[in-house]
């Protein structure tokens, strides 16, 4: 092998936000679920994670650049994933750059990671989701790992749970399997992303801090002291997601927009159920919450659903354009710009909504 070369890969995951939570784990290691759940994967041009992966005889250790800072990559998730891609690492061959990697080089090489997120890092907009699955796909790229979508997800599972749903687009679940190793709690596609074409999504940026309790820790501090939880997995979760599935094959916006408001509105009571009680939302959250409910019963059909991750920015499903451009303009009303609860609203989809709005 000649010493002076690199080789590198580009890729892009979208977020996704889940309409059917995950919160709790029974294996903390191999990070395995208490329930199965169900997102929406965004659009892939916004709230997304670019990461370039390079590997390099120079390279003396395997190193991390995140929004441009170092991070380590000691921690048990990045282990994981590096250990699980690099077992199935293959071949490579680049004829024009004179490039040969044997199969067995991949344990000796060390890669180069660069990761940046065009939007608040850790604020509850799931940017583990999108950072671990495009870390994973992306060094599965350049390690040239035969693996299909759902192989990867048990691996990018192992950096962050949601991830594991990022590698799909559309509407994706989470089986939480039952096996003991965790290689039937896999990702699966109910529903590309042209199913439900008409459903924008607007995420209301309520505060872009970083949030005080990660899911990580607040998800594990619930297993543990929360009464309300094992009722929520066990019962109240497998039967919603029969019904979500349903919902989403039969583009049923009242019984999605039902499912998803109250699978978030118990999430967050299983927060206040744990001890020490987790306070993701804050007054503008709950102001958002009774503005789409008195909204959606004026209407006497729903017209968006809201759902609010381990944070307090809202994440907006409008039932179509319309539902949309009335939704912004009544945000705007009632969070004015430059006022104490200015909601810098992101608008995935057509940014002309935001214009009709104006
Ligand atoms: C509230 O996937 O961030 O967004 O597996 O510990 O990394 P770890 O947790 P993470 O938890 C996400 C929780 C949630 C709900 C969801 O996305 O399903």
């Amino acid at each position: 092998m000649a010493e002076k070369w690199v080789l590198m890969v580009t890729a892009q995951t979208p977020t996704n936000i889940a309409v059917i939570k995950y919160w709790g784990k029974r294996d903390e290691n191999l990070i395995l679920p208490i329930n199965d759940s169900i997102s929406v994967t965004l659009d892939p041009q916004h709230l997304c994670t670019t990461t370039s992966v390079a590997v390099s005889p120079a390279f003396t250790h395997d190193r991390m650049w995140l929004n441009g800072k170092e991070i380590s990559l000691s921690g048990g998730r990045y282990q994981n994933c590096l250990r699980e891609l690099r077992a199935r690492a293959s071949d490579v061959e680049d004829e024009e750059k004179g490039i040969k990697i044997a199969k067995k080089d991949w344990e000796k090489l060390h890669v180069h990671i660069a990761s940046y997120n065009n939007f608040p890092t850790a604020a509850g907009l799931a940017s583990s989701a999108a950072g671990f699955a495009c870390l994973v796909f992306s060094l599965a790229k350049l390690m040239n790992v035969k693996e299909d979508h759902s192989k990867l997800s048990a691996i990018a599972r192992q950096g962050s749970g949601s991830a594991c749903r990022s590698l799909y687009g559309g509407f994706v679940k989470w089986i939480m399997g039952k096996e003991e190793n965790g290689s039937d709690s896999i990702a699966v596609q109910l529903a590309d992303e042209k199913h439900w074409g008409d459903l924008v999504i607007i995420i209301a940026v309520v505060c872009s801090r970083q949030k005080e309790t990660s899911s990580t820790s607040g998800m594990r501090e619930t297993v543990e002291t929360s009464m309300l939880i094992e009722h929520r997995a066990k019962e109240v979760v497998p039967r919603r997601i029969i019904q979500m599935e349903e919902a989403i094959k039969d583009h049923d916006f009242p019984s999605f927009s039902r499912l998803a408001c109250s699978d978030s509105n118990q999430f967050h009571a299983v927060c206040l159920d744990t001890s020490p009680p987790i306070f993701y939302m804050n007054d503008t959250s709950h102001r958002i919450i009774s503005c789409i409910e008195k909204w959606n019963r004026f209407e006497g059909t729903p017209q968006v659903a809201y759902t609010f991750d381990a944070g307090p920015n809202a994440v907006l499903i409008a039932h179509n354009r319309n539902a949309a451009k009335l939704l912004l303009q009544r945000l705007l009303f009632y969070f004015p710009p430059q006022s104490d609860t200015d909601l810098s609203s992101y608008v995935i989809g057509d940014k002309s909504i935001l214009e009709d709005a104006g």
